[in-house]
C-alpha cells in the first residue's frame, strides 16, 4: 500500500503540494488539518483521479495511531508557521511546532512510516557569513520562539533516530516566494508583493535592506519533497533547502520591475539583527536535486495573480 500522508496539507506549501499529485502516485493520500487558518480554498478543484481524503484534526490531541496506519510516508508541515508573531504565543507554538513534531515522530515509528520533518532556515543567526548543515550547535542561534520551536523539534528527531528507529529526513527550508491555492502574504517576497500590488508601502525592518537571507520557490520545495520520497531519501540527515541568498534591496528592485511606483517604509520587527549570511545547499545538491525557481519568475506570477485579481474584480463591480 502506497499511502501517503501530508499534516498541514492545506497551508501554502502543501496545497501546491496537493494541486500537484498525479493519479497512481499514491494508493491514498491523506491529508490532515486542523483548519486554524482556514485555508478551506485549498480544498477547491484538485485534480480528479488522485485517491485524497481529508480528516479535520489537531495533530496534537488526534489519534495519529489510526489516521497513520499502513502509511509509507508522513509529511509533516503542520505547525503554527510565523516567526514574528511567535513571540505573543510562545506555548502555542511550542505546543504545535515541537510536541507536536515529537507526537508525529512517535506515530511514525509505531506505524513503520518515513517522516519528512519541516524546519527551517530561520534556526541559523549566525554571525558567519556563510553557513552549512554542519555548523555546530552553538552557532545556531533561532532569534524566535518559532526558529526555537524548530530545532528543539530537530534534536529530539535525531534522538528519535538514535534510539527508536526513526526514519526520517529534515528539510531547513528559506523563506518561501510564489503562489499556491492556500497562499498567504506575511513573509517578505509575498508581503511585499502584495503591498505593492494593492498601493501600501512596502514595510522593511529598518537593518534588513542589504541583509542577504536565504529564499525557497515553492516549486522547488514542492519537487525537493517529491525528489525525497521518489530517491527514498531517508537517511536521518539534515538538508538546507533554498533556491537563492538575496538581499531585501534585490527582492523591493525586482518587484519595482512590475510595480515603478512602489513605496518603502522602515519598521521595527523583534526578529531584527545585523546579521547577513548565505546558506549553502552543496549537501542537497550533491544528492541529485537542480534548483530551477527565479526570483523574478516568482515574483512575477505573484505580481500577475494579484491583478488578475484586481481586473476581475472591478469587472464585477
Ligand atoms: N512558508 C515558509 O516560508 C516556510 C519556511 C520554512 C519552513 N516552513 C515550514 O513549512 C511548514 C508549512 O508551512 P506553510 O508556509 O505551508 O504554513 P501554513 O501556515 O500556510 O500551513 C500550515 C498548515 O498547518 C495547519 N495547522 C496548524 N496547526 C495545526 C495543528 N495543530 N493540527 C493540524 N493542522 C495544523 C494550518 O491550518 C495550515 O493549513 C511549516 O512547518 C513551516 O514551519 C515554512
Amino acid at each position: 500500500m502506497r499511502k501517503l500522508v501530508i499534516t498541514g496539507a492545506l497551508g501554502h506549501i502543501g496545497s501546491r503540494l496537493i494541486h500537484n499529485l498525479r493519479p497512481s502516485e499514491f494508493d491514498e493520500v491523506l491529508m490532515v488539518d486542523d483548519l486554524s487558518t482556514q485555508r478551506y480554498s485549498s480544498l477547491f478543484r484538485l485534480p480528479d483521479g488522485v485517491p485524497y481524503r481529508f480528516v479535520e484534526a489537531d495533530i496534537t490531541s488526534a489519534d495519529l495511531g489510526a489516521l497513520f496506519r499502513e502509511a509509507s510516508v508522513v509529511i509533516h508541515l503542520a505547525a503554527i508557521a510565523n516567526a514574528a508573531g511567535s513571540f505573543d504565543i510562545q506555548e502555542q507554538v511550542e505546543q504545535v511546532n515541537y510536541e507536536g513534531a515529537v507526537r508525529v515522530a512517535h506515530a511514525c515509528i509505531a506505524a513503520s512510516a518515513k517522516m519528512i520533518f519541516l524546519s527551517t532556515t530561520s534556526i541559523y543567526g549566525t554571525q558567519e557569513e556563510t553557513v552549512d548543515e554542519d555548523c555546530s550547535p552553538e552557532q545556531l542561534k533561532p532569534q524566535s520562539p518559532y526558529a526555537k520551536s524548530k530545532m528543539r523539534a530537530e534534536q529530539e528527531l535525531q534522538a528519535l533516530g538514535d534510539k527508536r528507529g526513526l526514519r526520517y529526513v529534515t528539510c531547513r527550508f528559506g523563506t518561501i516566494y510564489g503562489t499556491s491555492p492556500g497562499m498567504r502574504f506575511h513573509t517578505a517576497v509575498n508581503k511585499f508583493v502584495w503591498q505593492a500590488s494593492v498601493g501600501q508601502p512596502i514595510t522593511v525592518w529598518r537593518t534588513a535592506l542589504h541583509q542577504k537571507r536565504p529564499y525557497l520557490e515553492l516549486g522547488d520545495a514542492v519537487r525537493a519533497l517529491r525528489f525525497i520520497i521518489a530517491n527514498d531519501r531517508f537517511d536521518n540527515r539534515i538538508y538546507n533547502v533554498v533556491t537563492d541568498n538575496v538581499t531585501v534591496n534585490d527582492i523591493v528592485q525586482t518587484i519595482r520591475e512590475f510595480v515603478p511606483d512602489l513605496r518603502i517604509e522602515f519598521v521595527d520587527s523583534r526578529i531584527m539583527n545585523q546579521l547577513s549570511y548565505t546558506v549553502l545547499v552543496d549537501k542537497f545538491r550533491s544528492l541529485g536535486f537542480g534548483f530551477e525557481g527565479e526570483l523574478r519568475e516568482g515574483i512575477r506570477e505573484t505580481v500577475m495573480l494579484l491583478r488578475g485579481a484586481r481586473a476581475a474584480a472591478r469587472s464585477a463591480a
